[in-house]
């Protein structure tokens, strides 16, 4: 019985089989009913009794050693059960699909980030918007022809409501409101009676800024216009102020900045001229501060707004503004993975 012992066990050892039906056999030559080691017990019940004492303990260890490899193989048959074969395991896991920002909010949010760190608080202002804020009070009386600088939607049932055609009425707003110091950044959705095309919408994103206080100068607007230029565009931006013209602001200047696509050498984004143009700026306007009742003796301050589809466009090399609209997933899926 020793040897058939050892032989039993020897098999156990080197049994080899694997798969779905590797327990089943084992069961059946092993520690199933009819298999060998059931048999040696059903020997063993014939035994003497000296001799049992001596086997019993050699035959459950075999018994054991049987238990241990079926559970083995069982396990791994059901895991190969689970499993589909035909996957290759090594292939990396499909990636969940992850929405993106919008490029004019990436760009609104850059913008809006720059100036929180140089001390600029948000303010907000309604976009149906009566023609005092929108115009009048910016030194844009009716009749004069600065009104026409703006093709406008007014609202059909009160001609004394506009949708806003800029976000320079939220200057009004804070300053009517608000005793300098004000340091504020107004962004939001604006609206001209355009026809849509490449280069124009009826609808686009502009920021507003206003900062007005005792001793504000032009050298102060030229400092933070740069500081945000070559935050927004790269330390080695540099800006360019032309004289200009608006109506709420004496003196007026239009800022370009080094092209963002050439780096100022010149290609067709900037029709050559290393610079593109980003905003208007200037200082307000004394009758503007007085309009709002905040004196012009003591206060001044300057006032600048820049278009973020343009920026946008530049940023990003897009030359029809009619995309940002029209909600096409190839063209916003190009931007995932940008979150400022
Ligand atoms: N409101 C102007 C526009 O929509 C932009 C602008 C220019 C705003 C100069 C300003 C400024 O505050 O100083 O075209």
């Amino acid at each position: 019985m020793n040897s058939r012992i050892e032989e039993i066990r020897q098999a156990i050892r080197e049994f080899s089989e694997s798969g779905s039906q590797a327990a089943d056999l084992f069961r059946q030559n092993f520690t199933g009913k009819n298999g060998s080691v059931s048999k040696l017990f059903d020997d063993f019940r014939t035994l003497p009794k000296e001799e049992k004492a001596v086997l019993g303990k050699l035959l459950n260890e075999l018994k054991n050693e049987a238990a241990a490899k079926l559970e083995v193989l069982s396990s791994s048959a059901g895991l190969a059960e689970k499993t589909n074969r035909n996957e290759d395991l090594g292939l990396p896991g499909d990636s969940s699909f992850t929405g993106s920002r919008h490029p004019i909010s990436i760009v609104l949010n850059r913008v809006i980030g720059i100036f929180n760190r140089i001390g600029f608080t948000i303010a907000d202002g309604p976009e149906i918007e009566d023609v005092w804020h929108n115009f009048d009070a910016l030194n844009m009386p009716e009749s004069h022809p600065a009104r026409d600088m703006q093709d406008t939607f007014f609202v059909q049932m009160d001609p004394g409501f506009v949708l806003r055609t800029h976000t320079s009425n939220v200057q009004i707003r804070v300053m009517e409101k608000q005793q300098p110091p004000i340091r504020i950044l107004a962004p939001g959705r604006v609206y001209r009676n355009e026809t849509i095309s490449a280069r124009a919408h009826c609808f686009f994103h502009q920021v507003e800024g206003l900062n007005i206080d005792t001793g504000v100068s032009f050298a102060d607007l030229k400092q933070v216009m740069l500081t945000f230029s070559r935050e927004m565009f790269g330390s080695d931006t540099k800006i360019r102020l032309r004289p200009s013209y608006f109506p709420f602001t004496e003196i007026s200047a239009e800022m370009d900045v080094t092209c963002m696509i050439c780096g100022g050498s010149g290609c067709p984004v900037c029709k050559g001229s290393g610079w593109v143009e980003i905003l208007g700026c200037g200082m307000v306007d004394p009758d503007v501060l007085q309009n709002c009742g905040i004196d012009q003796n003591k206060y001044s301050g300057y006032a600048f707004g820049m278009g973020i589809e343009r920026i946008a466009m530049l940023n990003y090399g897009i030359n029809d503004l009619r995309v940002f609209s029209t909600n096409d997933s190839r063209f916003l899926s190009q931007f995932s993975g940008i979150n400022s």
